[in-house]
């Protein structure tokens, strides 16, 4: 891979027609109460999906933004998990995999508290969901009011953040565990691999990928990595969801996912003041969580945080994005953010000088620069990274890294992701979240939206 022809700041500039052709995309995959992430190949509601564009939208339809999270909230399940995907029952069943028969919530999750009338998958994803949910009251608190929209989610997202620290605490450190790579959201990441190898594949012809219908094989994990997600996916429903019981051959403390616990921890402690309620709780939680996040994950030696794997009881080596995402944890320790800048500028990510931020180590040979979360940049992850970065007042980064989101969302035609050198789009385009984070950053400069380091 050549490096010689990177511009010092790619991607540069502020599109004219931004804000109507990402207006366009939001609108064209509305449903009536959600966004779908892109009407072929993810055509249901997703959790985190959901949550960042939320964010987005609440610039042009503040009260369509509340019902994008309060139609997720629904789904929500009676121990307080939120599903990573709500079916939406006119899509054919075909449509996608693994679709509603395979994960069978309203039966296998009945004991777990899924929902009767609505079926969902029964894994999770990164709690973004408060967060979003705090932003998108900032945008109209007076709707907001109107609506009784905090009242009506802060308890349910009190709620979801409780099952995380309680029945995901499968290390007994004091962070939430994933028990599928599709959870943090890095699906086929190379820090994965070890942990993945664990796993018998369900066999090749016992399923249909419906993925490779819509992006290009190249684009997307290997059929290995998919039989291993389904075999997975199988256990944990055969056990009926029950995180006790279950024979978890996956179980990682990944530093993403607890870093926007604790970010979304903040964002419960705004959301309790602005409700009269006490947010004393929240920020102690929110503390322990921090404590716990370093004293598990920081890895000094090479200014990341690394993912635990709770089978082996050992840290991962890779260094993703994921590690760098604890930037948006409001308090930490003034050595590991100092640290954590450092690393994201350095050889392994190259923060401005490449396309927005890799998802995984750039001197790694496990780098593909082209198959999803090996490697090329995505939006949300830029976003959350911006996020940081104002946060740590890193003011001229934060402008560039904008300046490239606005740039590669519109060249690509809101590309799902990036190839990280070049900047060229790869899997879908007309993606939801690169539409609706590219649109926040654009409207409301300075990254946090009004959320303040609370939030
Ligand atoms: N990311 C997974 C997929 O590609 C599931 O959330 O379908």
């Amino acid at each position: 891979m050549t490096t010689t022809l990177e511009p010092a700041v790619p991607g540069a500039g502020r599109p004219a027609g931004l804000r109507e052709a990402a207006s366009r995309v939001l609108l064209d995959n509305w449903t009536g109460a959600a966004t779908v992430p892109s009407r072929a190949l993810y055509p249901h509601q997703w959790s985190w999906d959901s949550a960042f564009i939320a964010i987005g939208l609440r610039h042009l339809a503040p009260r369509r933004a509340q019902l994008e999270l309060e139609s997720l909230l629904a789904a929500q399940w009676e121990d307080g998990r939120i599903p990573h995907i709500v079916f939406n029952p006119s899509v054919p069943p075909g449509a996608y995999f693994p679709g509603p028969g395979f994960w069978r919530s309203s039966t296998a999750g009945r004991r777990a508290g899924a929902p009767p009338h609505t079926e969902t998958s029964g894994i999770v994803q990164a709690p973004v969901h408060a967060l979003a949910a705090w932003r998108v009251h900032l945008a109209d608190p007076a709707e907001s009011l109107r609506r009784g929209f905090l009242p009506r989610v802060y308890p349910r997202l009190t709620v979801w953040h409780r099952y995380l620290r309680t029945a995901r605490d499968l290390g007994g450190g004091g962070l939430a565990a994933v028990v599928h790579p599709w959870e943090p959201g890095l699906d086929n990441s190379p820090v994965w691999d070890a942990a993945l190898a664990r796993v018998a594949p369900a066999p090749a012809g016992s399923f249909h990928r419906t993925d490779l219908d819509h992006s290009p094989a190249a684009d997307r994990p290997t059929d290995l990595d998919y039989g291993r997600y389904v075999r997975l996916a199988a256990t944990y429903r055969d056990h009926s969801y029950d995180d006790a019981r279950t024979p978890h051959a996956f179980a990682i403390e990944d530093p993403g996912f607890n870093a926007l616990l604790i970010a979304s921890e903040h964002a419960l402690a705004a959301m309790a003041r602005a409700i009269g309620a006490d947010p004393r709780e929240h920020l102690r939680r929110a503390e322990a969580a921090s404590a716990a996040l370093v004293d598990r994950l920081w890895d000094p030696a090479g200014g990341v945080f690394l993912a635990r794997d709770l089978v082996t009881g050992e840290r991962i080596p890779g260094h993703s994005v994921s590690g760098l995402i604890p930037l948006v944890v409001p308090g930490l320790p003034g050595h590991v953010t100092a640290a954590l800048l450092g690393t994201a500028r350095g050889p392994r990510f190259r923060l401005g000088r490449v396309r927005l931020v890799p998802s995984y180590d750039l001197t790694s040979e496990e780098f593909d620069p082209g198959r999803y979360w090996r490697g090329p940049s995505w939006f949300n992850t830029a976003w959350l990274i911006h996020l940081g970065l104002v946060r740590h007042g890193e003011t001229e980064a934060a402008h560039r890294l904008r300046a490239q989101v606005l740039s590669c969302a519109y060249d690509t035609d809101f590309a799902e992701y990036l190839e990280p050198y070049t900047g060229e789009g790869r899997g879908i385009r007309r993606f939801s979240w690169t539409a609706a984070l590219a649109l926040d950053l654009l409207v409301s400069y300075g990254g946090t939206g009004g959320g303040g380091p609370a939030g």
